[in-house]
């Protein structure tokens, strides 16, 4: 039994739609995660989703497992981004055999090259020499001079990921509902009492809000869009690329297929969507400027997504202003490495567990 959707909150009022003990809004990674992780304690769940599961940011994301290479400053988000890259291995093979399908989970490895002309005065001596950066790949720009090593980071596949949580959903009888927008949330004494959406009336016991970049269209809170461009090239033969590059401006995904991804501009347009000629081209420049010999690949597809940013980077966790409103929202750069860590604390959060001490660096009402 999924205790405790506290007895308060369970909503019996018949309207139209459906009552479930747990209501997710929104379908991407973090939302499917948490879903798939309260079925699994027992709950009923029931997940509204405006277009399509993970079609969003979590579609265009490049699934790099990067807490260090992203550069994440000492503090709550990096403990928090480190957890949850240690629950990756177990986690997957989990979902993967609930849902019999592979997520592309590859703990490469990934290598921050850096060029001369950026180099710091002084580096740590972890840091490795251009030579024994060539060695580990090969046919990396001469202009690199030195660099960083994340043996333990790496990458999975979000689209596969997205795939398998979707398949795992359904082994777990969670309701999913595509084409269901919901509208702004509507407090009645404290709570919400029923969502009102575009397919009529929802209710359940406990709700979450997981809707991304859209979040502050639903609920009062700080997020806003960053969009990000990604292109993907393919190797005429097996790629040559070892491990996840990130570099200045830049970083690289090869994928086990054979694709190696490109991103990603960072850019404060709004939902402006599209792919722009300068995007693209700052994006090739960069990438060719790192490992020359991608110049003769083929470009196979270019995509873009907005990822959801609150004014500190880091996400939105647990407690809302709502007493039945968790919220698992604003997770920027690394929704995708978040997922599991995220799955657990929400799940634990309505359950009624006592709140891990380090949600409390991502509480709502901190700006
Ligand atoms: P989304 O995936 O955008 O999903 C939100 C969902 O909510 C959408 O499906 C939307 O339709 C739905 N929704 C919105 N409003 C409503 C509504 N009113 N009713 C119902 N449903 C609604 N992260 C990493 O960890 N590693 C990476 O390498 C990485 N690379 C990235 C590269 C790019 C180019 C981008 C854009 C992002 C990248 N990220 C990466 C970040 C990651 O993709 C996001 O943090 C994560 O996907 C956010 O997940 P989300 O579910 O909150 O948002
Ligand atoms: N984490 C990579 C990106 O957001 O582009």
């Amino acid at each position: 039994m999924f205790l405790p959707v506290k007895s308060a909150w369970a909503i019996v009022i018949p309207l139209a739609g459906s009552i479930a003990d747990v209501m997710i809004i929104g379908g991407g990674i973090p939302g499917l995660a948490t879903a798939v992780e309260c079925a699994l304690r027992g709950a009923q769940v029931t997940l509204l989703e405006r277009t399509q599961c993970a079609r969003a940011a979590s579609w265009a994301a490049a699934g790099m497992l990067a807490p260090q290479a992203e550069g994440l400053p000492p503090g709550p988000l990096l403990d928090l981004a480190l957890r949850s890259l240690n629950l990756y291995p177990l986690w997957v093979t989990k979902l993967e055999s609930l849902s019999g399908l592979d997520a592309g989970y590859w703990p490469c490895g990934i290598l921050a090259p850096v060029f001369a002309d950026h180099l710091p005065h002084q580096h740590p001596p972890s840091w490795l020499s251009a030579a024994a950066i060539q060695q580990l790949q090969p046919g990396l720009s001469p202009q690199v001079a030195a660099g960083q090593w994340f043996p333990a980071e790496g990458q999975v596949d979000n689209r596969l990921l997205s795939a398998v949580l979707l398949a795992a959903a359904q082994q777990l009888k969670v309701r999913i509902h595509e084409g269901v927008e919901v509208q702004p949330l509507r407090l009645e004494q404290g709570q919400i009492r029923r969502l009102q959406t575009t397919a009529g009336e929802f209710q359940a016991g406990c709700y979450v809000l997981a809707a991304g970049a859209w979040s502050g269209g639903l609920l009062d809170l700080p997020i806003t869009p960053r969009k990000g461009q990604m292109l993907a090239l393919q190797a005429p033969e097996a790629p040559a690329l070892r491990q996840v590059l990130f570099g200045e401006q830049v970083y690289l995904v090869p994928r086990r297929d054979g694709r190696i991804l490109v991103g990603a501009t960072n850019e404060a347009v709004g939902f402006t969507p599209g792919n722009t000629a300068s995007g693209i081209q700052s994006l090739l420049a960069a990438a060719l400027k790192l490992w020359p010999s991608l110049a003769e690949q083929t470009i196979l597809e270019l995509w873009w997504g907005f990822r959801p940013t609150t004014p500190d980077q880091a996400p939105i966790l647990g407690q809302s202003p709502y007493r039945n409103l968790v919220l698992a929202t604003g997770h920027y750069r690394n929704g995708i490495l978040l997922a599991p860590i995220t799955a657990q604390l929400i799940a634990d959060w309505i359950q009624g567990q006592t709140p891990e001490p380090l949600l409390s660096a991502f509480r709502w009402d901190r700006f």
